[in-house]
């Protein structure tokens, strides 16, 4: 019987409300493979800041290191800026952990309708691995003359050959394990000066990973390939920006940013993983008991399968496509008129 130390962030928004759902998940399969779970629920949110003055106890960090696994919600919420609910949670997890792939797939389930004609239940069943570290969103840059004609800000993105060759061997790594296609993200045409140098260095490790075809494709270009032929792509790898917009686009073709789910991996494992759904609090649904909770339970699946549990993992998978596919219970952004606790109920039923 193993145990695993989970951390538990709901946050803000509907982050609380799609966290439970995703533990009693975790608790059923749990008890049906014989993994023990012991939680430990913290409570820091924009709620925290407001009361405290920060998003986290200055030791928030060595307590969640403590863990096998994080589970997030999500945070930010109007009242508190997003540079400080962020910068003051979510990034610096990420980075301290050195959580540098985030692994968004995404697929069109039967049951689901794409708002897309091209999309088609089964044919969609793309994965975003997105560099989740450094580019875009660095920490040199800031603004100055505020309120003043001169007012500007700016902001340096970083690019390094450690933390791209990194990204690029996961992503070729998991397109050699999967349908063997890699799409590199990419904005090479003479504007920006980094990627060239991403463009560089993936077609450096291609070299190493024979076994998988690749191609790259401007970031405009892609997101509308995205729109009109959503099931050629395979393995798509980009910068944590580019990455961050392909995700909630590839969400919503396959029906909802509801159901996606991301895993922020440190694949060394000196340090914990996260999963958190890629959507974030949506302030205009929550407190309304609405949310869509299977991107969290994805999430939940995601990390069974990082601790070891492909099985369990798997039984959750099979409970969300045969949630959608046998039943019509389904949350507002699905069409449907169920509470989150009805569709997880509904669920739990079918696991
Ligand atoms: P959002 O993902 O919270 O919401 C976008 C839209 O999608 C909204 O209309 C919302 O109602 C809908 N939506 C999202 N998740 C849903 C679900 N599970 N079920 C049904 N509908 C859902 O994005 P936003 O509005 O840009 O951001 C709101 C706040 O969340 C901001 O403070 C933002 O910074 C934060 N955020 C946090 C994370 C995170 O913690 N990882 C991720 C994204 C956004
Ligand atoms: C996500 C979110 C975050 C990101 C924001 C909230 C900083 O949009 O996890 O996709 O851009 O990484
Ligand atoms: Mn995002």
């Amino acid at each position: 019987h193993q145990n695993h130390r989970i951390a538990l962030i709901p946050g803000d928004g509907i982050g609380t409300e799609v966290l439970p759902p995703a533990r009693r998940v975790l608790d059923a399969v749990g008890r049906r493979h014989g993994i023990g779970f012991s939680y430990t629920s913290y409570d820091w949110s924009c709620e925290r800041y407001v009361r405290e003055g920060s998003m986290m106890p200055e030791d928030g960090l060595d307590r969640l290191r403590e863990a096998d696994a994080i589970l997030l919600g999500a945070v930010g919420y109007p009242g508190v800026p997003d540079h400080v609910s962020l910068w003051g949670l979510l990034i610096p997890i990420r980075r301290t952990f050195r959580q540098y792939v985030n692994l968004r797939p995404v697929r069109v389930f039967e049951g689901v309708d794409s708002p897309l004609r091209s999309a088609a239940a089964g044919e969609v069943d793309l994965v975003v691995v997105r560099e989740n570290v450094e580019g875009e969103y660095s920490e040199i840059g800031g603004r100055l003359n505020h309120g003043t004609p001169e007012e500007l800000a700016v902001q340096e993105a970083v690019f390094t050959r450690t933390g791209v060759t990194r990204i690029a061997d996961y992503a070729f790594s998991l397109a050699a394990r999967r349908r063997g296609k890699l799409t590199s993200a990419t904005k090479s045409n003479g504007i920006i000066h980094t990627m060239p140098f991403w463009d560089e260095l993936i077609a450096e490790r291609a070299a190493e990973h024979s076994g998988v075809t690749w191609d790259q494709e401007h970031i405009d270009a892609l997101a509308a390939k995205f729109v009109l032929d959503p099931a050629r792509f395979d393995v798509v790898v980009a910068s944590n920006l580019f990455g961050d917009i392909l995700s909630d686009l590839a969400a919503a073709v396959a029906g909802s940013i509801g159901i996606a789910p991301a895993a922020n991996l440190n694949p060394e494992r000196d340090f914990p993983s996260m999963f958190e759904p890629v959507h974030g609090s949506a302030p205009d649904i929550a407190g309304q008991g609405i949310a869509n909770p299977l991107g969290a339970i994805w999430s939940a699946a995601l990390m069974l399968d990082h601790l070891g549990h492909p099985e369990a993992a798997g039984d959750i998978d099979n409970a969300i496509t045969a949630v959608l596919a046998k039943s019509d219970v389904r949350t507002r952004d699905l069409g449907g008129t169920a509470t989150t606790e009805e569709f997880t109920e509904k669920l739990l039923e079918l696991l």
